[in-house]
């Protein structure tokens, strides 16, 4: 799909979307790592009936897939994150709305779809609390704070390419306040996002910040971009309902592991206090499998999205996520589990080098 998405998008749409931080190893890191782990599966098992829900801040999901943030989702299709919201909806699958949507945090909302909402913490904490009241008011049931972005990462082909949307899309949440993407072409004429996440974002934010977050929303907070032990524990101690393992799909710090190698150490020092979830590279039913046993409760799933929906809007997206479904049922089958609770660390192993 990625294939037939390139070929419809203009090149700077699909360079935003597909591309990585600094040399992009990282992002190419994230996908192959997979590949260095292997099932040890179990026979003679009747996988007859495989249940493939989890629950995750609470709620039962009917397979353990979400949708990441991801920003800008009308350069993909015209609907854009009004697509994705009725495709997760119809999945019954929960969507993260990012902060730098080109839609409003009130028309995703009026989709129905089971949603929360990821934060940006801008300088202006007049503007970064009301981006949490109105998600609050618009029945979002939890904040995802992304802490792995005091500053965005370099993205060579945004800047060669002078990243700006196409007129007509924009930060939807934000241009009625900070001006949006367009204001932000400055005389560099590199990436606009970069321009904006500097000028608007906040790269001071703490550990102190998290309990503003959460006493200003009194909603679950996740924390999406830990990748240590460390921070985790200090997640954990900072009463945040969950973490997701995540290098922001490689668009951050180039030379960040890949996030299923980083999975087990945050799940082995957190996963009995609070919920994990990974998101980096998962393509297949597999990597979901993979990614259970070592931890997870569920994934995050980035670019398969912008893909499906690229090629065929709302149906597009819920092809994606029958796919992954239907896959994630089949390897299930196949290694001899019958419940994802039934999955455990000793599904897996290192694959020999
Ligand atoms: C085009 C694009 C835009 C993104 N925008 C955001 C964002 O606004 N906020 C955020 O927390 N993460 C953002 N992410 C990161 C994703 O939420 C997620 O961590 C990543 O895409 C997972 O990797 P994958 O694309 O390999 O599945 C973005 C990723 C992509 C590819």
């Amino acid at each position: 799909m990625a294939a037939e998405a390139e070929a419809r998008l203009p090149k700077a749409a699909f360079d935003y979307y597909a591309g990585g931080s600094g040399t992009e190893w990282t992002l190419a890191e994230n996908e192959r790592a997979f590949r260095r782990w292997v099932f040890r599966r179990r026979v003679l098992v009747d996988v007859s009936e495989v249940d493939t829900a989890v629950t995750v801040l609470g709620q039962r999901l009917p397979f353990p897939v979400l949708l990441a943030p991801v920003a800008l989702q009308r350069m993909a299709h015209a609907e854009g994150e009004l697509a994705t919201a009725r495709a997760a909806a119809e999945a019954g699958t929960t969507m993260i709305l990012s902060t730098l949507s080109s839609t409003t945090i009130e028309d995703v909302a009026a989709t129905g779809v089971d949603r929360w909402f990821q934060l940006y913490v801008h300088r202006d904490r007049g503007l970064t609390g009301e981006l949490i009241d109105r998600a609050v008011a618009s029945g979002y049931r939890a904040l995802v704070l992304t802490v792995d972005t005091p500053q965005l990462g370099r993205r060579d082909r945004d800047e060669r390419n002078g990243f700006l949307p196409p007129p007509g899309v924009d930060l939807a949440i934000l241009t009625s306040t900070t001006g949006g993407l367009s204001q932000q072409t400055g005389a560099g004429g590199g990436s606009s996002l970069f321009a904006y996440f500097a000028r608007q974002c906040d790269p001071s934010v703490t550990w102190a910040d998290v309990e503003w977050v959460r006493s200003r929303a009194q909603l679950p907070v996740v924390l999406k971009g830990v990748t240590t032990a460390e921070d985790a524990r200090r997640a954990a101690d900072a009463g945040v309902a969950a973490v997701s393992v995540s290098n922001h799909g490689g668009r951050q710090l180039d030379g960040d592991p890949a996030t299923i190698d980083a999975l087990p150490e945050v799940a082995d020092e957190v996963g009995d206090r609070l919920d994990v979830l990974v998101d980096g590279g998962v393509r297949r039913g597999t990597d979901v499998l993979c990614a259970l046993a070592l931890g997870a409760k569920a994934v995050l799933i980035g670019r398969p999205q912008l893909w499906g929906l690229a090629c065929g809007g709302q149906a597009g997206v819920g092809r994606v996520l029958d796919l992954l479904r239907m896959d994630f049922t089949l390897a299930m089958r196949l290694a001899g589990v019958t419940s994802t609770a039934a999955i455990g660390r000793s599904l897996v192993r290192r694959a020999v080098p």
